[in-house]
């Protein structure tokens, strides 16, 4: 191009998955990096889709969403965790989780506001801030047990401090906040005026009996909380983008005010009476933690070391006693030779810290997992 022109993203390249991704294709390696499933949606959600969209619900839907979709939502979460909220004025159904993040985001920071992030953090979070003028201040998880120093965390807070992003389950850790977490969170955040964006796409993909502390059960977190969630992640169907935000009244209209002019609304048929059963979600924990124990089993006498992830469908092993190589080196020449691909999480730390370990995701059919897992234990 002959105008000059100065990038707002000046950083951002193209991202970890799309690299990896394409370099997996070329290959025609087993594909372990980007987090979705290799095996369908329900057959009952694509015939109640289909059959909604012959009736000719092919129109806009009202902004935030479906009505009786953010009713059912509503119920879902009244049910889940024994707090309410107003479908009418707390959720909007938007275009996958990372919309209601940026949506989140454009709505509050604005310039030299200062947002917390914990890494490796998924990608989508800095460059929106950055976009808005706001300053991502980054803290890096314990690389051993990914705790949090929540002393640490309060350092950090300055009077720029105008929001904090956490995300449990945890990508690409699998680490699942506690209560003890949250309750920190709590005291840090009680008698402030910091919001707080809580990713919880992972909400029902969690193992051991461990249980989701959302932000919404936590009154100093909920009251300051856009709180975010993906049916792609909890339907198999990632390619559909849809996913939806609940926050109190007063953040859900300034959250509309930038949803409106960005995709107004997204379609949604059928979801309804698919998440009126909550079957649909509930069983989701022990379908992906039989994949994480196949997975862990067929891995166990390779030379990776891992601790087994609590929750997402990610599973991180770690290489050092392969090789000292870099991790985006190993990564590549892993697919180039071997004919398998992961995400290397140098991607997400501070100044691409190394750590030595790769992300795997398991939400594939038990063959790919077999084949994947027989390839990592001849390395
Ligand atoms: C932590 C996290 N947040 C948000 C998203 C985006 O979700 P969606 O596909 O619904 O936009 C992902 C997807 O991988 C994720 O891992």
């Amino acid at each position: 191009m002959n105008i000059p022109f100065n990038s707002k993203l000046p950083n951002v390249k193209t991202t970890i998955f799309t690299v990896i991704g394409k370099l997996a294709a070329e290959y025609n390696a087993i594909n372990l990096s980007q987090g979705f499933p290799n095996f369908n949606t329900s057959k009952e959600l694509i015939v109640l889709v289909n059959s909604s969209m012959l009736k000719g619900n092919n129109q806009y839907a009202p902004m935030p969403g479906i009505y009786s979709l953010r009713d059912a939502i509503s119920q879902k979460i009244e049910n889940l965790y024994g707090v309410t909220y107003n479908p009418e004025t707390e959720i909007t159904i938007t275009a996958g989780a990372t919309q209601a993040i940026f949506t989140a985001i454009a709505a509050c920071i604005k310039k030299d506001d200062e947002v917390i992030i914990f890494k490796p953090a998924y990608d989508c979070y800095e460059p929106a801030i950055e976009l808005f003028g706001g300053k991502p201040v980054t803290i890096q998880f314990d690389p051993e047990g990914f705790k949090i120093d929540w002393h640490k965390v309060k350092k950090l807070i300055s009077a720029k401090t105008k929001m904090i992003i956490i995300n449990t389950p945890h990508n690409p850790s699998g680490r699942v906040l506690s209560y003890d977490d949250m309750k920190q969170l709590e005291a840090l955040l009680k008698n402030t005026n910091i919001l707080l964006l809580s990713d919880e796409v992972y909400e029902h993909i969690i193992f051991d009996g461990e249980k989701h502390q959302t932000a919404a059960l936590f009154p100093v977190l909920a009251e300051r909380a856009f709180i975010t969630f993906s049916f792609g992640k909890t339907f198999h169907n990632t390619g559909w983008k849809l996913g939806y935000c609940i926050a109190p009244a007063e953040l859900t209209k300034e959250f509309r005010k930038v949803h409106q002019y960005n995709v107004f609304s997204v379609k949604q048929v059928a979801l309804t009476n698919y998440i009126k059963s909550p079957q649909n979600y509930l069983e989701l924990s022990s379908f992906y933690q039989e994949k994480r124990d196949l997975f862990l089993s067929l891995v166990k006498d390779s030379r990776f070391k891992f601790t087994p992830s609590k929750g997402t469908y990610f599973q991180l092993l770690n290489f050092e006693l392969i090789t000292d190589e870099y991790d985006y080196d190993f990564a590549v020449r892993l697919i180039k030779e071997k004919k398998i691909a992961s995400i290397p999480v140098s991607e997400f730390n501070i100044n691409n810290y190394d750590s030595k370990v790769l992300r795997f995701c398991f939400a594939k059919t038990d063959d790919s997992l077999k084949s994947a897992a027989d390839i990592l234990c001849n390395i």
